[in-house]
């Protein structure tokens, strides 16, 4: 796991982007992997600037998003449907039949969850996938329990989430209780993880899923386990990291190492 910590959201941002931006430019038919929250439209609004300003093409690229609320529409303001269209695919050229965003109105979610843990399959898996935080240690909606093996599925969002989330909504009570949302196991399979955190209501999980152990209490902490896995926070998110000097080391460092 490599932790980079940055001075502000900004830099955090900005070095997501440039993160994604590589993995496109290098890979033109790249399978993103993408997420909604507060945390990425700092990274969205950089990609959608490299977009305009410097023709970063998405016309090949495949998205798929983590998650998304039982029982809301595509249209409906909160959705995540919404959310990324809003927030990014508008102001990008990724073709319409090439985003995936978990369906909240299904009749059969089973069935779509299967469908969509196969369409990723027969994507190619994705190149890199991008993470907020939940103040819970959560990734997607794999709140605090979710096996870290767990697959695209139904889960109940815990009352701290609801509670997080409730500021999106008119009113706690109208912030749904169910998602649709990829599991760990899922997320595990992606090439690298991108992890983005900002603001000190972040410090403690990012110390407890950079440093604590491996547990379904957090499931941020199953990327340890993964082999190319990046966190990228910044100083207030990061205040609890023990080891904190350490990461900052290696980064200073890192034009030197041996790259072959
Ligand atoms: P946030 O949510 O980016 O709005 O803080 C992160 C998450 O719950 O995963």
């Amino acid at each position: 796991m490599e932790v980079i910590i940055h001075r502000n959201y900004e830099d955090v941002s900005n070095a997501g982007a440039e993160v994604i931006a590589e993995i496109v430019n290098n890979k033109p038919n790249a399978v993103l992997g993408l997420a909604t929250g507060s945390t990425p439209l700092g990274l969205y609004k950089e990609l959608i600037s490299l977009h305009k300003d410097e023709g970063l093409d998405f016309s090949h690229v495949t998205t798929f998003n983590l998650d998304e609320y039982v029982g809301l529409a595509p249209d409906h303001d909160q959705s995540y449907h919404y959310f990324m269209h809003e927030n990014l695919f508008k102001h990008i050229n990724v073709p319409a039949d090439n985003i995936h965003v978990p369906s909240g109105t299904t009749r059969n979610y089973q069935a779509f969850c299967d469908w969509y843990e196969r369409r990723i399959a027969e994507a190619g898996g994705i190149d890199v996938q991008v993470l907020g935080i939940g103040s819970d240690g959560h990734i997607a909606f794999n709140e605090p329990g979710s096996s870290l093996g767990s697959r695209t599925r139904i889960k109940t969002l815990a009352k701290q989430t609801i509670e997080d989330n409730a500021r999106f909504f008119e009113s706690q009570q109208d912030v749904p209780i169910y998602a649709i949302t990829m599991g760990v196991g899922t997320i595990l399979e992606a090439r690298k993880l991108l992890l983005l955190a900002n603001g000190a209501n972040k410090a403690k999980a990012i110390a407890d899923a950079v440093e604590g152990p491996v547990s379904v209490m957090c499931t941020a902490s199953a990327l340890q386990l993964h082999p190319d896995s990046i966190v990228l926070a910044d100083d207030k998110a990061a205040a609890n990291l023990e080891m904190r000097e350490y990461y900052d080391w290696i980064q200073a460092n890192k034009p030197g190492a041996p790259t072959q």
